[in-house]
């Protein structure tokens, strides 16, 4: 049997396990290896991000299709500038040029791309690249993708901190009516649902700066696979794994209030 129509039944065995009705949301993605992955094959990193491109436009598909409607990824850190000059270049390179290839296709399945991050240090010509798909898209409503580029979670955070800072000095606002919702609406991410889920490729297990107000009750699903080798029937696992989990929220399972033992306490 051909790898593909492999991999084509283990995505329907797989499909067959997922209820539809408890699909995440919101995904949010680490997408993690892709210089590894060309190491180990003895090819330069570069061609560790180009398979990456194709691993994200088969998990966006795949996404939509579950019926998930809002995927985050992860694409150019702020602590990315610190890589050698070429690499940091290929990747802005590759951005425009995998952008405006795409484009048509990502309007055409009426999916809204933004791109959450500080945009100002990168090239005009990327800029206009990045806002034109935006305002383009801008009013589509089947799925909304998030590039984070040049994004780091804590610099979003201090962001958010001044902006309420100012309101507060123009008397917009009192200290009293600083709360999680005021802070939510000055977020990059203002106005979704925070991830129920993020999965992260490559295996290391820490969250690098990403979303760290949104990621605050979402389950993580960490897998040892490259993100170049990350494809559907991984996609499937991930949020398998998900629909197992019990989500409490720093709360308990429901049970019978006699359950609850004062005596089990010492103190
Ligand atoms: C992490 O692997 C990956 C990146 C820093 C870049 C990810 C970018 C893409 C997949 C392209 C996305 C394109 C668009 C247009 C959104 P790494 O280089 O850190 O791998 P390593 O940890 O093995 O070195």
């Amino acid at each position: 049997m051909s790898s593909k129509k492999i991999i084509k039944e283990r995505n329907l065995e797989l499909s067959k396990e997922i209820d539809k009705q408890r699909i995440p949301q919101h995904i949010a993605i680490i997408m993690d290896g892709n210089g590894r992955w060309a190491t180990n094959k003895g090819l330069p990193r570069s061609f560790g991000h180009n398979k990456g491109v194709s691993v994200l436009k088969e998990i966006i598909k795949a996404s939509k299709n579950l019926g998930c409607r809002v995927l985050t990824v992860f694409a150019f850190s702020t602590e990315n500038w610190t890589r050698p000059s070429k690499e940091v270049d290929y990747l802005i390179n590759l951005f425009g040029k995998v952008l405006s290839k795409e484009i048509d296709e990502i309007h055409s399945e009426s999916i809204k791309i933004k791109f959450i991050g500080d945009l100002s240090p990168f090239p005009d010509s990327l800029k206009l690249i990045l806002q034109s798909a935006e305002s383009l898209t801008q009013n589509n409503t089947d799925f909304i993708l998030n590039v984070c580029v040049n994004y780091g979670g804590r610099q979003e955070i201090v962001k958010v901190a001044k902006e309420i800072a100012l309101k507060s000095l123009n008397g917009e606002i009192k200290a009293s009516e600083v709360n999680e919702e005021l802070f939510n609406s000055e977020l990059l991410t203002k106005g979704l649902k925070d991830p129920e889920l993020l999965i992260r490729t490559s295996g290391e297990k820490r969250i690098s700066n990403f979303l760290l107000w949104q990621l605050a009750y979402s389950e993580i699903y960490i897998t040892d696979v490259l993100w170049p080798d990350f494809n559907e029937v991984e996609f499937l696992k991930a949020i398998i794994d998900y629909q197992s989990r019990n989500r409490r929220f720093g709360g308990i399972e429901s049970l019978p209030n006699e359950s609850f033992e004062d005596s089990y306490c010492s103190y």
